[in-house]
């Protein structure tokens, strides 16, 4: 197979829901229609539960689990299918975001009871802010949910992207009796089975006016269904492919991931539909994925593999040309040549060394602190991977060092941590006051175990009344410079020297805003 061959047939997503709408369910259920796995059980959830929710200990040992889940590569079909798994604890959604920019496509879940709900809502803005194509599967179809129109028009409003079903629930909970596929015109019906999956339930309508209809749903539910389909055809405009991968219309299908039901649809459209990689920005070029070099970046590092040997894994997506172990490849932030003669690839659940990778592939490479997230590498050309932005934090505080025999081993701790994404550091230019930003509580006694546990470092950290760090420009040299002088006792350093104001309060930030109107503010470090 040539390389263009080999692009044409991968296929790289991510699934992103709310913690407990069935992610684990469903990244299971695919893969076991995938015929990746062959029983039930086999995919550890990530999902931290409620005892441990507070147990940053528990969540460590979690994270350790879920490495060996971060990705899972499965043939179906011919294609190459890449499964990213994002952790479902919020407080690690910074995770979350940098794997969303690994990926092609999503599929974006939903619970039918409880509808969209918040993380789904941020999860969602990333992908609209990378115009990431979205197919949605509305879950738990055996329960008594909300009403199919209504969680439709929700998903409209609250998630900002344009809905078009190509399945239709034939009722709900107890009345559930099945769906039907306006993709292939095809009546499932429903048997809840958690283990079985069942080939002669698939019963293909031609035509929807059938009688055969009556014969298999009812001539309640056949009247019902056809009022629908006949509604939904009125409302939504027929299914456009380029719009859906122009990130601006979500097909959406219905059904119960943990009955089985649903799931293959799902796959089957996926492998029709969803993009294959596609060509990606650096600051220099447009890099196309048949270009014969190797380019890829680092989107994800896992540490603390083994505390004695301080190894980790870097995970670096591949976007253009053939990776091949045992070859050096340019790191372009340090100008240098590395060689890694370790690649790891996934599949499934097992991780197996590597010869060679192609774009859409994901990489594990053993890394003994070269690499930080963010970072390129290519087979000799300068320019880094755009689209790996930071977020404002939502929490601050200042480390304070509790050993100054130990502050170069807290220095060095700090940074790798930070390289790893753990968190954020910002260095106050005015006098040597740190902060570290992170979204939830949880990072700081992470960062806290680490630093005494792997660095022999201790510090404490003191709480900070900070709203947001913001990243700023200005078309204007002299009226940044002028805001600089102006407001220097809140400008900061972030990880790669970019200047950051940090405002106190909202009310604060706007105020400022008003009184600089040539300063462009941003949540984000890339705008
Ligand atoms: P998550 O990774 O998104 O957090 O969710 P997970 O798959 O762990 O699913 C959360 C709960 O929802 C699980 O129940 C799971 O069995 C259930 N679930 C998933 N899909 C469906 C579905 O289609 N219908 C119904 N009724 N439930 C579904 P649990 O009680 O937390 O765990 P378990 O004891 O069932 O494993």
């Amino acid at each position: 197979m040539n390389l263009v061959e080999e692009i044409q047939r991968r296929k790289t997503f991510g699934i992103i829901s709310h913690p407990d709408a069935g992610k684990t369910t469903l990244t299971e259920k695919l893969l076991l229609f995938g015929g990746a796995i062959k029983t039930a059980g086999a995919v550890k959830s990530n999902k931290i539960t409620q005892h441990a929710a507070s147990d940053f200990m528990e969540i460590e040992k979690q994270r350790g689990i879920s490495v060996s889940t971060s990705v899972m590569g499965f043939d179906y079909k011919g294609l190459k299918i890449n499964l990213l798994d994002t952790p479902g604890h919020q407080d690690f959604a910074e995770d979350t975001y940098r794997t969303l920019t690994a990926v092609d496509s999503v599929v974006m879940l939903i619970d039918c009871v409880k509808g969209v709900e918040i993380q789904t809502e941020k999860l969602m803005e990333v992908c609209r802010m990378r115009s990431t194509p979205v197919i949605s599967f509305i879950n738990k179809l055996d329960r008594e949910g909300r009403d199919p129109y209504e969680l439709l028009d929700e998903i409209e409003e609250k998630l900002s992207i344009k809905v078009r079903p190509l399945s239709w629930p034939i009722g709900m909970g107890k009345s559930f009796k099945g769906v039907y596929s306006l993709f292939n015109n095809k009546l499932m019906l429903f048997t809840p089975s958690k283990t079985k999956i069942n080939i002669d339930d698939y019963i293909e309508i031609a035509d929807i006016n059938s009688t055969i209809l009556e014969k298999y749903i009812g001539e309640k539910a056949a009247q019902h269904l056809r009022d629908d389909v006949e509604l939904i055809n009125g409302i939504y405009p027929e299914f456009d492919i380029e719009e859906y991968r122009a990130g601006k219309v979500a097909p959406v299908f219905f059904g119960s991931a943990v009955n089985n039901f649903g799931v293959q649809e799902l796959l089957d459209c996926f492998i029709d539909i969803a993009p294959v990689p596609k060509p990606r920005h650096t600051e220099l070029r447009e890099i196309l994925p048949e270009e014969n070099k190797f380019t890829g970046f680092v989107f994800k590092i896992h540490a603390n593999m083994d505390p004695r040997h301080r190894n980790r894994i870097a995970f670096i997506r591949v976007c253009s040309g053939m990776f091949e172990r045992k070859k050096n490849y340019f790191h372009v932030r340090h100008e240098k040549n590395l060689r890694f003669s370790n690649a790891t690839a996934f599949m499934a659940q097992n991780k197996e060394t590597i010869d060679e990778a192609f774009p859409g592939d994901i990489i594990g490479l053993y890394d003994t602190g070269n690499l930080k997230i963010g970072d390129t590498l290519t087979e000799g050309e300068k320019g880094m991977f755009k689209g790996i932005p930071s977020f404002s934090p939502e929490i601050f505080k200042e480390v304070e060092n509790l050993d100054a025999m130990k502050s170069k081993q807290l220095d060095k701790g700090l940074r790798q941590l930070m390289d790893e994404g753990v968190a954020q550091l910002f260095t106050f230019e005015l006098g040597t006051r740190r902060v570290v930003g992170t979204v939830g509580q949880l990072q700081f006694d992470v960062i806290q175990h680490r630093l005494q546990h792997e660095y022999g470092a201790t510090c404490r950290f003191r709480a900070m009344n900070l709203f947001k760090a913001c990243w700023f420009a200005s078309k204007n040299k002299k009226k940044l410079d002028e805001f600089i002088k102006s407001k220097y006792r809140h400008i900061a350093r972030d990880k790669d020297g970019k200047l950051v104001f940090m405002a106190e309060t909202k009310q604060w930030l706007m105020m400022v805003q008003e009184n600089f109107p040539d300063i462009e503010f941003h949540f984000t470090s890339e705008f």
